[in-house]
């Protein structure tokens, strides 16, 4: 979150509507960044409550369902630009979403850059979820931009789970969060990382816990700040201006999930509504007669 600006902040006067979109709460943390950057725009919400967490699915699963949702999602709230902040979704099917969509599409990949340039020791952690680990466009990243660095990796699918309770307003003791970011130190040359990569949208809920549980003193980077330029960056220029403010759409019925619906009403989101999906279509073989 963006409690504490650099001096040189300067917000941007950009009108428009901005879709921000995760598989829970996690995205909360990007539209955030952007609202605190962009305050005229509209800043929407949407959370794949039905398909929560992405971070264990398999790429086929979310490859199929992201480009569905993503087009279901801007028929329904007609954004100027579609914001995916989500590294386990944009390290995937970053391509597939903008074929499906005729406005910009950001997207959030690891802060791998950032932390390579910030790093006294020349160790960095990178705490994500399993799917973002595996994943050739983070090796990509790593080589292209850390290749002389020593990049621990370590996916918590459990992690995800801690940040989403705590944002739910769950008790999570910190004990778990330790536990949660522990085999990052305890793997070889651990004990060297000095800055770790968040790179799930979800982590920043916790920044203040895995600080505090770190066995010794870590800088956490993120890529919100980043996103937020470059969602302000690639707003069309010709955007009408339309209302500050916005909603918040999830998948599964709020109803369902009373709880994402107060932590969405907590981020400034009073408005939540179902956006159903349409059935996938399953063409059976013609019957012979
Ligand atoms: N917040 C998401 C990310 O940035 C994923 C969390 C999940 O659904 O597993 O990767």
């Amino acid at each position: 979150m963006t409690e504490f600006l650099p001096n040189n902040f300067v917000p941007s006067p950009a009108r428009g509507r901005v879709l921000v979109f995760d598989s829970g709460v996690g995205g909360l943390t990007v539209a955030e960044e952007i609202r605190a950057l962009g305050p005229a725009l509209g800043v929407h919400y949407a959370a794949d409550s039905a398909f929560f967490p992405y971070g264990d699915k398999s790429d086929e699963a979310l490859r199929e369902r992201l480009p569905r949702v993503a087009k279901a999602l801007c028929d329904h709230v007609r954004p100027d630009v579609f914001v995916i902040a989500c590294n386990t979704a944009s390290t995937l099917a970053l391509q597939e979403v903008r074929a499906v969509l005729d406005i910009p599409v950001v997207g959030t990949v690891p802060a791998i850059k950032p932390a390579a340039a910030f790093t006294q020791t020349g160790t960095i952690g990178l705490l994500a979820t399993p799917g973002t680990i595996g994943r050739a466009y983070t090796a990509r990243l790593i080589a292209e931009f850390a290749g002389s660095r020593r990049v621990i990796q370590h996916g918590s699918i459990e992690l995800v789970r801690l940040a989403e309770a705590h944002a739910r307003g769950e008790d999570v003791p910190i004990e778990a969060i330790a536990a949660a970011q522990a085999p990052l130190f305890e793997a070889p040359g651990g004990d060297e990382i000095d800055t770790i990569v968040l790179a799930c949208t979800h982590f920043p809920l916790v920044r203040g816990q895995l600080i505090a549980s770190a066995p010794h003193a870590v800088s956490y980077v993120d890529s919100g700040a980043a996103i937020a330029r470059q969602t302000i960056r690639v707003l069309p220029q010709e955007t009408e201006a339309r209302s500050v403010g916005g909603s918040a759409y999830l998948t599964s019925p709020p109803e369902e999930a009373p709880d994402l619906a107060l932590v969405l009403r907590r981020y400034g989101f009073p408005e939540v509504q179902f956006v159903a999906l349409e059935p996938i279509a399953i063409t059976s073989a013609p019957t012979l007669l």
